[in-house]
């Protein structure tokens, strides 16, 4: 304890992206959140890259850093495990934690198919340790605002919901074969890598979904093969050595909302044009929402008989929604893609220090990756399927 907050030591495992993203709130929750409860600490990162462990130290802080993840998980100084690494390590890395008795926050999916999820959650949920996923665009304050707006009945009753996810990460036919196109580090493609934070998305929003039929394509079936760690935005050239991708590009769904709404979903990582197109829209009996994560401090909004005439009115973020004045005071000033994070950081970091509950958790993204299942069942039978009831209330 020090000033009446408590002290988490904090392991990250995998200083890339979201590594540092993670890493980078640790730094500043202590200046964004004055009233925190919760001090964090950055003990030590596990990097397989020297130079990845080389900048934990000397840029992040990290009291120390290792190339073995097991010396991390299981250090005496370490409350909490941040699991940030390729998808396929997620598991074995979580189930130590657990064992450890450690909290434990996985970046989404959790593993690469459905099945390691639920095995993140069993292991959790035996252990008793708090768990957290990083499904940070449901902490984004205009999705939060418009979380309360559909449950206020402002849309009245919702019939209708577009989720999607285009992103152009992976349109360049030059764009390396990084891990994230590989069956044994990634596992499935765009379904956990993007589809995953839609589905998260309109869960959140609507509740729970009970049936889905889809389809997959993989449309860029070669590229060059990477020297060293390599991410999804490297490119490599024509005459390099070429490699297979294993898994989708591309994958639609549609589906039934327990509540009767009916939804549809695209996601994909080679379509030109759309650069980071994470969207929905929700219609109502009474009105509809749109936003966009390209726009993310914007949501659109329709009110029957309100807007007749002039349409769809442009909502700005700003310091009246949940969490954006930590950021930055005022209307229309706006905030991006790490303050997400942060919030989503502060808000797990808070619940341990509260013992308040935190969610998204594991069992959130057990409810997500049965809807994952349902649509990888639904490619081979051609037929709609039901979403397995995996979790007691992933179904109405
Ligand atoms: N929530 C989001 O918006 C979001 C965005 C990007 C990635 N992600 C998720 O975050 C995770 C990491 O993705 P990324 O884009 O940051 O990856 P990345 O490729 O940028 O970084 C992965 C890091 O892990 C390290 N690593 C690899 N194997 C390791 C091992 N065995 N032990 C320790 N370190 C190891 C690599 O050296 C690298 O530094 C993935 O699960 C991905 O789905 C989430």
């Amino acid at each position: 304890m020090s000033g009446g907050r408590q002290r988490v030591g904090i392991a990250v495992l995998g200083l890339g992206w979201m590594g540092q993203a993670h890493s980078r709130s640790a730094l500043r929750i202590p200046s964004l959140f004055p009233e925190r409860a919760v001090d964090p600490e950055l003990v030590v990162c596990a990097d397989t890259d020297p130079e990845r462990r080389e900048r934990a130290v000397r840029d992040f802080g990290f009291a120390r850093a290792v190339a073995d993840w097991t010396e991390a998980v299981g250090a005496p100084d370490v409350d909490a495990v941040w699991v940030t690494a390729p998808n396929m390590v997620h598991i074995p890395m979580i189930e130590a934690a657990c064992a450890a008795g450690k909290a434990v926050f996985c970046e989404k999916p959790i593993g690469g198919k459905p099945e390691h999820a639920v095995a993140a959650h069993r292991a959790a949920a035996a252990a008793g340790v708090a768990t957290g996923v990083g499904y940070n665009y449901l902490w984004a304050p205009l999705v939060l605002h418009a979380r309360q707006l559909i449950a206020s009945g402002q849309l009245g009753r919702i019939t209708h919901y577009r989720g999607r996810f285009l992103s152009m990460y992976g349109s360049d036919e030059l764009g390396l074969l990084s891990w994230r196109f590989q069956l044994d580090q990634a596992g499935y493609g765009v379904t956990s890598d993007i589809l995953s934070h839609s589905v998260a998305q309109a869960m959140f929003l609507l509740g729970p979904i009970e049936e889905v039929i889809g389809m997959r394509e993989t449309t860029i079936r070669r590229r060059p093969l990477p020297q060293g760690t390599a991410s999804h935005y490297g490119r490599g050239r024509p005459e390099d050595p070429h490699g297979e991708v294993e898994n989708e590009d591309f994958a639609s769904m549609l589906c039934r909302f327990a509540g009767g709404a009916t939804g549809t979903f695209e996601c994909s990582r080679t379509m030109v044009g759309p650069e980071s197109q994470n969207a929905f829209e929700v219609y109502g009996t009474e009105g509809s929402l749109a936003w966009n994560l390209e726009r993310i401090n914007e949501l659109q909004y329709y009110r029957r008989g309100t807007h007749a005439e002039t349409g769809y009115t442009t909502v700005f973020g700003g310091d009246r929604f949940p969490f954006h004045g930590a950021f930055v005071p005022g209307q229309a000033n706006a905030i991006g893609f790490e303050d997400l994070v942060a919030i989503e950081d502060y808000a797990f970091l808070q619940s341990l220090a509260t013992g308040e509950p935190f969610s998204p958790g594991f069992a959130e993204a057990v409810d997500v990756v049965a809807v994952q299942q349902a649509l990888i069942d639904s490619w081979d039978s051609r037929t709609w399927q039901p979403v397995p009831a995996w979790r007691e209330g992933n179904r109405a």
